[in-house]
């Protein structure tokens, strides 16, 4: 499996990662600590009129130097990474870990951590000091990141408000 950029046509070819998720738990914060609820969610994958409403936000992300990185079976997309170029956090030295998708079929077997490692390699370039994520609720997608080194933070104000239910979290890189 090669991972490699994306270039601005391949942008679309992200809606055909099957975002498809069984959710049995999802974390809310109180008084700043994670808690579990439990929530079912047979989340079939993506919502309609998504791909018409988020296209354009990922080209103008691309056109203002956004950095966009698939993991490719063949001809195939099974996951894909977006590190958007707009310096967030207090000290406006984070870069936004914007996107991170593995399709269903290919979970599992570490194509979500390269994707990030890949990242972390592209905003380490960038001079970024870590990354700020606005991650999905979900047991699973939270763990994983807490796997990896990250923290529940301060929430940025503007991706707050566009993800209300998330759980904002940063990784400073080592
Ligand atoms: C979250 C997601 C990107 C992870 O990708 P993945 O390819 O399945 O994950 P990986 O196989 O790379 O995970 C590997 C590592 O994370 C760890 N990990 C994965 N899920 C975990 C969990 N629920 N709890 C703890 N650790 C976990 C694994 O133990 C493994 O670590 P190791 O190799 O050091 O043992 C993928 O499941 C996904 O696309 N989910 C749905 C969409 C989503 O929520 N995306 C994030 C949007 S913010």
């Amino acid at each position: 499996m090669e991972i490699r950029p994306l270039t601005r046509d391949q942008i679309e070819h992200v809606w055909s990662i099957d975002r498809s998720e069984i959710i049995e738990n999802i974390y809310t914060l109180k008084d700043g600590e994670l808690v579990l609820h439990p929530e079912f969610c047979d989340a079939p994958g993506w919502e309609e009129g998504e791909p018409e409403k988020y296209t354009p936000l990922l080209q103008e992300s691309f056109d203002r130097g956004g950095q966009f990185f698939g993991a490719f079976d063949g001809g195939k997309l099974a996951g894909a990474a977006i590190v958007d170029s707009i310096w967030r956090g207090p000290r406006k030295d984070l870069l936004q870990l914007s996107f991170l998708h593995v399709s269903h079929a290919y979970r599992g077997r570490r194509l979500g951590v390269r994707l990030f490692e890949r990242s972390r390699q592209a905003a380490k370039e960038r001079g970024a000091k870590g990354f700020y994520i606005s991650a999905t609720p979900s047991e699973h997608t939270v763990n994983f990141y807490r796997h990896l080194g990250c923290i529940v933070t301060a929430p940025d104000p503007e991706l707050f408000a566009m993800e209300p239910e998330d759980i904002h979290m940063e990784c400073v890189f080592s």
